[in-house]
């Protein structure tokens, strides 16, 4: 049995809760701790966890403290249910999903030897798609590592980096979202400027955009014999056909390059925000 203090019962927050409970976490192992008792009252009911305003109940005996709260507050939480964190029987695995807060940081306001793991979540995370990279602080062994991966794979897929890695994943899975979000929509506006309806050109452009990513998913989880996404547009590419001209229009006006350019801002954006 593990038990989770979820500290912030917002956007994230409820995303993790959901997926635990659904997972099979017997809701009584999980207890939240949110500033809105209006906020909580929704979570009981929901997903019948123990709640409480007191970020210091949620720490109480957690083998996983999982800080869910807005960046600029998250260091004060910790640094707010810190005693509690020493006083626990069990090593507490200090989690935090905040953008740009170190380990470094986390260590430096929790009891010394606490184990911490930074998460780098992304948004599709709210319907379970989420995708999810953490680095452990200097007590995080590999079992803690691999107990907080679990939780979050609950909720998509996880995977452990080191953390001077976080910044690039940052510009690959954080941020990644938006960019498919940008490339459908482009999509929509294209089919639209074809002569099609918005709603349909919409309707074709995420429907298709679903269809390709559940293939690249399968080729993921097929490691011997799966296709990535270099095989798939191969398979789709006939010689001096549609999708082959459609690729050559797409390469002259260096679709390779804004991506480059994109992601290496993408990267330069998150080291400032973390200093
Ligand atoms: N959303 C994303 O896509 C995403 C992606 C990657 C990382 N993250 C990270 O995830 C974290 C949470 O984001 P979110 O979108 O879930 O934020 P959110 O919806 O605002 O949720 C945060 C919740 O924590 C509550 N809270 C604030 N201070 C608290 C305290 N001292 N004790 C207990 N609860 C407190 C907030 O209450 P109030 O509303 O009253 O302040 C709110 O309900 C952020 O650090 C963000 O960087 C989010």
């Amino acid at each position: 049995m593990t038990r989770i203090g979820i500290i912030g019962g917002g956007n994230i927050g409820e995303a993790l809760l959901s997926g635990l409970v659904a997972k099979g976490t017997d809701p009584s192992d999980i207890t939240v701790a949110d500033r809105s008792e209006q906020r909580l009252g929704l979570l009981e009911q929901r997903y019948g966890v123990k709640t409480s305003v007191e970020a210091t109940d949620a720490a109480e005996d957690a083998d996983v403290l999982i800080n869910c709260v807005k960046p600029d507050v998250a260091l004060g939480v910790f640094e707010s249910v810190s005693d509690v964190v020493d006083a626990n029987s069990s090593a507490t695995i200090a989690v935090s999903v905040a953008a740009g807060v170190t380990l470094e940081a986390m260590e430096s306001v929790l009891p010394a030897g606490t184990p911490v793991v930074r998460v780098m979540p992304n948004t599709p995370m709210l319907v379970g798609k989420g995708t999810s990279a953490l680095a452990g602080g200097r007590a995080a062994e590999q079992s803690h590592l691999e107990l907080v991966r679990d939780v979050f794979a609950k909720v998509g897929r996880a995977v452990i980096v080191k953390e001077k890695d976080i910044d690039a994943v940052t510009a690959v899975s954080g941020s990644g979202p938006a960019y498919f979000f940008l490339v459908t929509e482009a999509m929509v506006d294209a089919g639209v400027n074809l002569g099609l309806p918005r709603v349909l050109a919409e309707e074709l452009a995420v429907s298709t955009a679903e269809g390709a990513a559940a293939m690249m998913a399968a080729g993921l989880d097929d490691e011997e014999n799966g296709d990535g996404p270099v095989d798939l547009r191969a398979k789709v590419s006939s010689p001096g056909g549609t999708t082959s001209a459609a690729t050559r229009a797409l390469e002259e006006n260096g679709i390779r390059t804004a991506f480059f350019r994109a992601m290496q801002a993408c990267k330069d954006r998150s080291i400032e925000l973390g200093k």
